[in-house]
């Protein structure tokens, strides 16, 4: 798909989009059209914006929310918008499975998580999934094992260099 990052920039300076959603290293805004863009808060929201492009490019599994596009930088992260999941047995019960470690035995979803060292810790939370078309699916699935050890084992929250629009 191709995308206008440079107006969507813009608009975003501009105060155009509602911010829906906040995590450790990215923002997340409602472009009113289905989609929602994550922007990266800092070094560790464009690496899990890199990881969560890569995996959705070469998924086999239909547990990922669609990625739409990303920018050059990979600040600026187009996704699908999803309703929230407050409870992960809305999770498990789609999928007809009894628990998260069953339900992270799916051979696909193995293949897709080894492929990209996506770690199944944080897939635990309900605030990982999301609704979309009535289907449960994972929307933040861009932590992988070398960020993880990099940049979160050690706890170093708030050390990093914040990114404006611009940069
Ligand atoms: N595809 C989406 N649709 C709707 N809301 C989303 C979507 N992706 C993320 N959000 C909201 O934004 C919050 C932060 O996004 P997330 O991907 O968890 O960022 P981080 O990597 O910083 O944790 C989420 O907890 C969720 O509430
Ligand atoms: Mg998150």
């Amino acid at each position: 798909m191709n995308f206008d990052f440079a107006q969507l920039i813009s608009q975003l300076k501009g105060n155009k989009y509602r911010r829906i959603g906040s995590g450790s290293c990215r923002n997340v805004y409602d472009l009113e059209n289905g989609y929602v863009v994550k922007v990266a808060k800092d070094v560790r929201g464009i690496l899990q914006n890199q990881i969560e492009h890569k995996s959705y490019l070469t998924h086999k599994s239909v547990f990922f929310a669609e990625v739409a596009a990303i920018s050059e930088n990979y600040r600026y992260l187009i996704m699908v918008k999803a309703k929230r999941i407050t409870d992960i047995r809305i999770v498990l019960r789609y999928y007809k499975v009894k628990s998260f470690d069953e339900l992270m035995k799916n051979p696909l979803l193995e293949e897709d998580l080894e492929n990209h060292n996506i770690g199944s810790g944080d897939l635990k939370r309900a605030s990982s999934w999301g609704i979309v078309n009535d289907v449960p699916v994972l929307i933040d699935y861009g932590l992988n094992q070398s960020t993880y050890n990099k940049y979160y084992r050690n706890k170093l929250f708030g050390r990093f260099r914040r990114l404006n629009y611009t940069s």
